[in-house]
């Protein structure tokens, strides 16, 4: 490279901040912080050129690459320690456009070196990771932070996700995860939001806004990755990876809410599902994949596989070999592979065939590159590798409290008998059962980089919040809940004045892969709780688990319960927060607790019957209902008044209720909005969630909680599949949960009337 004056000036000037690379005709690049380097002639080319659009930057150069660099683009792949040679030589090959699992900003910049200073064009890798719930500081689990309800705390957290993981090297995460189950067998339904479509559209576009925040390019952000695409929940029985059958009308109602929020929010990649659609592996799914993602939803970016689902398809069958399935996952619109290797293998040969368009591998490398671009990798290649930036942000003292900050919310109480919390100063407070001192769980599956020793346990956090009780702790490990653990364990509730049992469900019974038939506590903790009931104290149960579970013999024995999921790093003192009364439990369920696994699947939206036939062998409905949670205080509602009996296509109609905080301390309280559809051409649902608000009230006051619905927000699909707000009579209903609500009843206009 001609080295001019002003390559001199800029070389003294940013000199500190330059890293090297190799330009096309082997000459030495250099990138520099927001730079990028002037060519042989003196000028960038224009995809070097920052001031230049995303779109004439990619089209530059695509322009200037061969179809196997293209091809290398598409090629997604995982990084092992004890693979590094490998990965490394296929990089310098340029055989890989992607990595995931590889994390540091140290390993990364080296990685990153090996592609930009090898590469004929420099271009840059991009780093995926799977930051669900957190990257060092870990978050609760989404099923349990689905229960906070606030669009605005969801979006902090992934935002704090977002800054560690940039910190350590990522730039692109697969999350949010948008399944939506009313199968707590599956033990994926921990990584949902919930049960309810619009819930998970909410909180859906809420993580996508805070990962990938306002800049892409900022190296605290991250590109966000919607996944599963779609209907993945829908498995038989609550297996994960079994089949799914499903229609087109639970696909258009329930499952594509979530990716048409994220997609509306501007996520940038999505994920398909392992699953299949009408028989036909999503992978490979032309109408998943261009007819309903591409043009109903209108999705942009690129579109991923998930783990080796090409493989997938041909060991059940659905492809004959690797060659096969990548031909009909290119041909579909699937356009990156991970870690398979199919495509790298196959689309060479297959364009050369005509069995796939050398147009829809260009295309599918475009969106690849325009993520790249888009996350300024090409601006500078090395922004995401700040070692001292990593130091100071991974778990950092304002992460930590942030976190714990959002865990509270995360909480749900759903028993308190005689107002047993918050528990006063009492003098002597034992503290038993597998979770009372444990980490090894608190983090969930998904924990990234989070460590179990630095995750708060109950102990921790009941003696650091709670300094002046003389705390008895006798835990033990889930699977020490011996006899003799239960008389000792036993023993230190006699000397008590109150008890807190933690209780729950080994983390690995939940999450990828797992499937549980029996969704209760282990019968060896049922049994120490009946142990400790013989003592005659009082009891608060704590539970740790990864979906519903039954609790009919936990709520029939404790006084108190409150539900902790796995609730990540700060846990312990989150739940020291809110049994000391320092923090009020605000919480409320997004999934319906059965009373049996007999009663799955079970929601609150179910379609209506002529005859609700429930099992006769238990009592009817469910433990829990959607959206049950307490509070140390009481809300009453009154005054649900409409702006308007009557609304008309494009109308809007306003909805108040007035929420008085009836008790003695403050508090927040998730209010929501139901619609049900009285008369509709298909048989309507129970109720449909239509919105939500919080409101923190002080004790006695009263405020007016102000709901503005869309007459899209009356659509359904009727019996042609159309998305319509018919024509009838709708009934406005407002409350704290699914079954107590206050109601009015409104009429939708047709055309005519
Ligand atoms: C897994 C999961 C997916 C995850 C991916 C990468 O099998 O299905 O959610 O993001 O592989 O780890």
């Amino acid at each position: 490279m001609k080295i001019t004056l002003f390559t001199v000036v800029v070389l003294l000037v940013c000199g500190s901040l330059a890293v090297s690379g190799k330009d096309r005709d082997g000459n030495r690049r250099i990138y520099y912080k927001g730079w990028t380097d002037l060519n042989r002639n003196g000028r960038m080319e224009t995809y070097e050129d920052q001031s230049a659009s995303i779109d004439d930057r990619v089209n530059d150069l695509l322009s200037r690459m061969t179809l196997k660099e293209k091809i290398a683009e598409l090629n997604l792949l995982p990084y092992y320690v004890n693979q590094d040679s490998v990965i490394r030589a296929k990089i310098r090959q340029g055989e890989i456009g992607a990595l995931l699992k590889a994390n540091g900003a140290a390993l990364n910049r080296s990685l990153q070196q090996e592609a930009v200073e090898s590469h004929r064009l420099g271009i840059p890798l991009i780093f995926h990771e799977d930051v669900i719930h957190g990257y060092r500081t870990i978050l609760p689990i989404p099923l349990g932070e689905s229960c906070c309800w606030d669009r605005e705390g969801v979006k902090r957290g992934a935002a704090l996700a977002a800054r560690e993981a940039a910190a350590a090297g990522i730039q692109l995460t697969y999350a949010p995860m948008v399944d939506v189950s009313n199968d707590p067998r599956w033990g994926r339904i921990m990584e949902t939001s919930g049960e309810d479509p619009v819930l998970s559209a909410a909180l859906a576009a809420a993580r996508v806004e805070g990962f990938q925040g306002t800049d892409l390019k900022k190296p605290e952000t991250i590109v966000a990755c919607v996944k599963h695409f779609a209907g993945y929940a829908a498995l038989r029985g609550g297996r994960d990876y079994q089949n799914t059958d499903f229609s087109l009308r639970d696909l258009q109602e329930q499952y594509l809410p979530p990716f048409q929020a994220a997609i509306d929010a501007g996520v940038g990649t999505l994920m398909c599902s392992y699953t299949s659609y009408n028989g036909e592996p999503v992978t490979m799914n032309h109408f998943m994949n261009h007819v309903i993602l591409r043009e109903q939803l209108g999705f942009k970016g690129l579109l991923i596989s998930d783990w080796t689902t090409f493989n997938h398809a041909v060991s059940e069958g659905a492809a004959a070999d690797g060659k096969e399935a990548a031909c009909r996952g290119m041909n579909s619109g699937l356009e990156m592979d991970m870690a398979s290797g199919q495509y790298s293998r196959h689309l060479l040969e297959l364009v050369k065939e005509n069995a796939v368009s050398a147009v829809d591998v260009t295309e599918a490398a475009r969106r690849a590159l325009e993520v790249k671009f888009r996350a300024g990798l090409f601006d500078d290649p090395y922004a995401y590798f700040d070692t001292e930036r990593e130091g100071q942000t991974l778990l950092s003292q304002e992460n930590r409290d942030l976190a714990c900050e959002l865990t509270v919310p995360t909480m749900v109480l759903l028993k308190n008998e005689g107002e047993t919390l918050p528990i006063e100063q009492s003098r002597n407070i034992a503290v038993v059962g597998p979770f009372a001192s444990d980490k090894t769980n608190l983090l969930g599956r998904w924990s990234m980089k989070g460590r179990i020793e630095e995750a708060v346990s109950v102990e921790e956090g009941l003696k650091n919040v709670m300094s002046n009780v003389d705390f008895n702790v006798v835990g033990c490990k889930l699977n020490e809940v011996t006899d003799a653990y239960v008389a000792s364990a036993v023993a230190a509730v006699k000397e008590s004045d109150i008890v807190i049992a933690c209780l729950g469900e080994s983390v690995q019974s939940s999450g990828e892969g797992v499937t549980k038939a029996k969704i209760s506590l282990p019968q060896d903790q049922i049994n120490l709780l009946k142990a400790i009931k013989k003592c005659g104290k009082k009891i608060v149960t704590i539970l740790f688990n990864g979906r519903p579970i039954v609790l009919d013999e936990v709520l029939e024995i404790s006084d108190a319960v409150l539900e902790a999921w796995y609730p990540g790093t700060m846990g312990g003192k989150a739940i020291a927060l809110l049994l000391s009364g320092k923090e009020n439990p605000s919480g409320k369920l997004t999934q319906t607790f059965p009373r049996h696994s007999g009663q799955i699947p079970i929601a609150y939206n179910e379609r209506r019957t002529f005859s609700v036939i429930e099992p006769s062998d238990l009592p009817k409905g469910p433990q829990f209902p959607f959206c049950f949670g307490l509070s140390y205080t009481q809300f009453e509602y009154s005054n649900l008044t409409v702006s308007s009996d009557t609304l008309q296509a494009g109308d809007t109609l306003e909805v108040f209720i007035d929420i008085k905080n009836t008790g003695k301390r403050e508090g927040r309280e998730v209010v929501q909005l139901y619609i049900r559809d009285k008369v509709a051409t298909v048989v309507p649902r129970e109720k449909m969630l239509r919105d939500f608000a919080s409101i923190t009230l002080q004790p006695g006051e009263q405020r007016t909680v102000h709901f503005i619905l869309s007459s899209d927000s009356f659509k359904i699909y009727n019996n042609r599949m159309e998305y319509v707000a018919e024509p009838g009579e709708f009934v406005i209903m407002v409350g704290s949960h699914s079954q107590h609500l206050s109601a009015k009843t409104i009429r939708m206009l047709g055309k005519k009337e």
